[in-house]
């Protein structure tokens, strides 16, 4: 990756700052994290939660790895060094949103504890909040929604998370929900409760 321009660049002063655009929105931002095995849930939980948070009256906006594959990083593929930089552009983004004062939840497999501790590092830590989605692999593989494990089974992709590529467990989540033994609504109903002591 290369370092760019950033050291021969100058920081400049913004005169509206994060305190005065929370003010107005009377709101604080924060970014809520879900990390986990493709299948596991964490898109379904994001979008879960995000609903609540905005029919709750908060500013959100929903960040999905499937998603931004398909805009910001649709250069990007799946080896290490292109999800190395997936998490960065997508921590960064949520870094912008925060700051702009929104309620940011991503939903990313994100399978490396560096990428996700660089992460959390940009923000404070009242602005971040870690959700593992745990849910075993043999559970998201017999969900397998998108045929994508079946695939990487019989070999048709390589690389894929769980099978032939790794996922660190996370060390440092606040959360954790396994999709498998509690029902969406008291996972999204526990999260709800930790979001809004996070955001008022
Ligand atoms: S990450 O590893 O860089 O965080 P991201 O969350 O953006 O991944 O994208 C994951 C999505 O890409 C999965 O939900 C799945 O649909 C798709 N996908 C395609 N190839 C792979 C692969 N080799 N491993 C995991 N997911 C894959």
């Amino acid at each position: 990756m290369s370092t760019g321009l950033s050291s021969q660049v100058r920081w400049h002063e913004q005169q509206v700052t994060t305190q005065m655009r929370s003010e107005l929105m009377r709101q604080k931002g924060a970014c809520i994290w879900f990390t986990g095995l493709s299948g596991s849930g964490k898109s379904t939980l994001a979008n879960a939660l995000d609903y609540e948070l905005h029919r709750a009256g908060k500013r959100t906006y929903l960040l999905d790895g499937d998603n931004f594959r398909h805009g910001l990083c649709r250069d990007l593929g799946m080896n290490e060094s292109d999800r190395v930089e997936n998490i960065r552009r997508a921590g960064e983004v949520a870094k912008l949103m925060v700051d702009a004062g929104l309620v940011v939840i991503c939903a990313f497999i994100s399978p490396y504890q560096r990428d996700r501790d660089r992460v959390r590092a940009l923000f404070g830590p009242s602005q971040f909040l870690e959700v593992y989605v745990s849910t075993p692999l043999a559970q998201c593989e017999h969900r397998d929604p998108k045929g994508l494990y079946n695939k990487a089974r019989r070999g048709l992709i390589n690389g894929f998370t769980g099978i032939d590529s790794p996922y660190e467990i996370p060390t440092t989540a606040e959360f954790i929900v396994d999709t498998s033994v509690e029902p969406l609504q008291d996972s999204v109903r526990r999260l709800l409760g930790h979001s809004e002591q996070l955001v008022s």
